[in-house]
């Protein structure tokens, strides 16, 4: 397989079959995640954008498997400041490592790394378009909360106008007959073209801009997300809506007993601290799964299969 096929820019180009492969996977690494199944490999960690969890979890599940990473956290110090490509910094990064994690503020950009680069590319976030590797964690915490993908009731909240995170998890979803709650303001809502992309997959949604207690009890998932002001060229806007939506203890009252709140983090506001000490919170776990599902994307695009890792020996 070719170094673009083996990448992953994009959730859209995953099966059902492909996203279990994964999620199996990942439980193994769950399971013993430190091995050196990875030894002698150079994973680069790109960052165009600020990052905590992706970029640490991709850092930590590289060095659990045995490789070393190279990267940078911030362009200006690299030589995009003195106006380098993309092209020609993907170029030169594939000189010196086997696999490159990349978060970049242009839509696209993953795509256009992947078909440019001789070595695979993992999306690690480009722009308001896709995080294929945080669905794959959502996907993972989904299904080891509920014990099943299937027939789920999804409510997403906040900003899904520039979230990534739900427009990937939306398209994942495709596969296993979710009904979808887009709970948004009119400035933030769903955007038209994953409306249709609902309607085109046959996914159930229905829209609400009421956030309380009632429209919360249905749920299986409440998946949160914070507005995301670096999206926004108004800031006014921003500040208009920015606090629109804040999920409380008390209004988890009629939730049902398995509900589970994600968020893709960082919050700043959306959840209130209370909410913590709720057996419903599920979003610290969720970020450790990062963990897991992370190292199964790395060992996949470097063309390690599930069987390399049960019959690794190198468990430590
Ligand atoms: N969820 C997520 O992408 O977090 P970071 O921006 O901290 O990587």
């Amino acid at each position: 397989m070719s170094a673009q096929q083996q990448s992953l820019v994009s959730i859209a180009g995953l099966s059902r079959e492909k996203i279990g492969y994964l999620l199996e996977m990942a439980g193994e690494f769950e399971k013993h995640p430190n091995r050196k199944i990875l030894d002698g490999r150079v994973v680069a960690t790109l960052f165009f954008e600020p990052s905590t969890r992706t970029r640490l979890s991709f850092e930590t599940a590289a060095q659990r498997l045995g490789a070393r990473v190279i990267g940078f956290t911030d362009p200006k110090v690299t030589s995009s400041a003195k106006g380098e490509t993309l092209k020609d910094t993907i170029m030169m990064v594939s000189n010196y490592a086997d696999v490159i994690v990349m978060r970049h503020y242009l839509e696209g950009a993953a795509l256009y790394a992947s078909e440019i680069a001789p070595v695979p590319i993992i999306n690690a976030g480009d722009g308001a378009n896709q995080h294929p590797t945080q669905t794959m964690l959502d996907l993972y915490s989904i299904y080891k909360t509920q014990g099943r993908l299937d027939n789920l009731n999804i409510h997403l909240v906040g900003d899904l106008k520039y979230g990534r995170t739900v427009h990937s998890l939306i398209m994942a979803m495709r596969h296993f007959n979710p009904t979808f709650h887009f709970i948004a303001p009119t400035e933030l809502a769903m955007p038209e073209e994953y409306k249709d992309y609902c309607r085109e997959h046959g996914i159930r949604y229905v829209e609400h801009e009421d956030f309380d207690a009632d429209v919360i009890a249905g749920a299986d998932i409440l998946y949160m997300t914070r507005v995301q002001r670096e999206r926004f060229t108004d800031l006014m806007e921003y500040e208009r809506v920015k606090d629109v939506y804040i999920l409380r203890k008390a209004m988890l009252c009629k939730a049902k007993a398995n509900l589970r709140v994600l968020h893709p983090l960082p919050r700043v506001g959306e959840i209130a601290a209370d909410v913590d000490e709720s057996p419903h919170a599920y979003y610290f776990e969720q970020a450790r799964n990062g963990l897991y599902a992370r190292e199964a994307i790395i060992c996949d695009v470097l063309g390690l299969t599930i069987d390399d890792v049960r019959h690794d020996a190198t468990t430590l």
